[in-house]
């Protein structure tokens, strides 16, 4: 089924309607369960030209944003920053003005700075697309996405009776401004939080969430737990106590889990600090989805560029 208005870049959760986002879920399920739509996805996008240009570190993003632009049949290019003129100082809207004058057609971007990407798209010629791989702490689209084909691959797709709970620093998390964007859109029944008051957002993130500061207290009863890394290389000096002191407040183990449903699933973005937010026993466990969300990461991409290359 196709997006109305077309899906031309995908830079937030936020504004996509309901009916987008559940077409883009119900793509990626139907290309995770079943190779058989693939050869057309082929047919369409073959020769196609995808650039990866990450700013900052990634392992399963980009990894899985190469992976589904090759499994529809695009040629991909991993822009090297490292190695680029980047290091001489050329901005990133004279980097991407380059590429786009070489004829690449879709740009999967991950950067520090969050208005980076509007950038880009008001630079960008008819026929270019841009997906957001990551903008500071703004939003991770393609990772909000995963997580509910995940959610909804054990739960079901009606949200409206889910308590789920994200656990841990929102304050410097994309995935989890995304995760909260979808949840809200497809209805969920009660959303929680939970961390340390330094690491909880004070704007209108958390809008409509029942905040909590135990961990003992938010889990009772929920359905799903999606855990949060802690993200220290984003922190400032003494914003948190010692690890230690954070995983006892707001680590999980298989002790506090129990106080779930025993149906409850555990998500986690990666990469994951184990023994901090998280222990081996719980991330390693029959409650865990985190290498489910890894594979619905390859399905959700390859339906995002599948939609973004149709209109470009
Ligand atoms: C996340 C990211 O980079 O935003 N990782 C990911 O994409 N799976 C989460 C994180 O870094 O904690």
């Amino acid at each position: 089924m196709s997006i109305q208005p077309p899906l031309r870049h995908l830079l937030s959760l936020q504004d996509l309607p309901r009916p987008a986002l559940e077409t883009l879920l119900n793509d990626a399920d139907r290309i995770a369960s079943g190779p058989s739509r693939n050869s057309s996805l082929r047919e369409r996008h073959v020769g196609r030209s995808v650039v990866n240009l990450f700013f900052e570190a990634s392992t399963r993003t980009r990894s899985s944003f190469q992976i589904a632009a090759q499994r529809i049949g695009a040629d991909v290019l991993n822009f090297d920053v490292a190695q680029s003129s980047a290091r001489k100082g050329e901005t990133l809207l004279d980097t991407f003005l380059n590429l786009q004058a070489m004829g690449c057609e879709l740009f999967v971007v991950r950067v520090a700075e969050q208005d980076v990407l509007q950038t880009l798209a008001d630079a960008s010629r008819p026929g270019v697309g841009l997906v957001n791989a990551g903008d500071g702490r703004a939003n991770h689209p393609t990772q909000g996405l995963l997580d509910m084909l995940t959610i909804r691959q054990h739960k079901g797709r009606d949200f409206s009776a889910l308590r789920v709970l994200l656990v841990g620093d929102i304050l410097h998390s994309r995935v989890a401004r995304s995760d909260l964007h979808a949840l809200r859109t497809l209805g969920t029944g009660e959303i929680r939080v939970c961390g340390p008051q330094a690491l909880l957002p004070g704007d209108a993130t958390l809008d409509g969430c029942h905040v909590f500061d135990r961990l003992d207290a938010a889990i009772e009863g929920v359905d799903v737990v999606m855990m949060l890394r802690l993200q220290r290389e984003r922190m400032e000096e003494g914003l948190i106590g010692s690890l230690d002191d954070y995983h006892r407040d707001y680590g999980l183990g298989a002790a506090r889990l129990r106080r779930a449903s025993p149906e409850a699933i555990v998500t986690h973005p990666g990469p994951m600090n184990r023994g901090v937010e998280i222990s081996d026993e719980v991330a390693d466990g029959p409650q865990s989805v985190i290498l489910q969300q890894v594979a619905n990461g390859v399905a959700v991409r390859m339906a995002v560029l599948d939609h973004v290359l149709s209109v470009t």
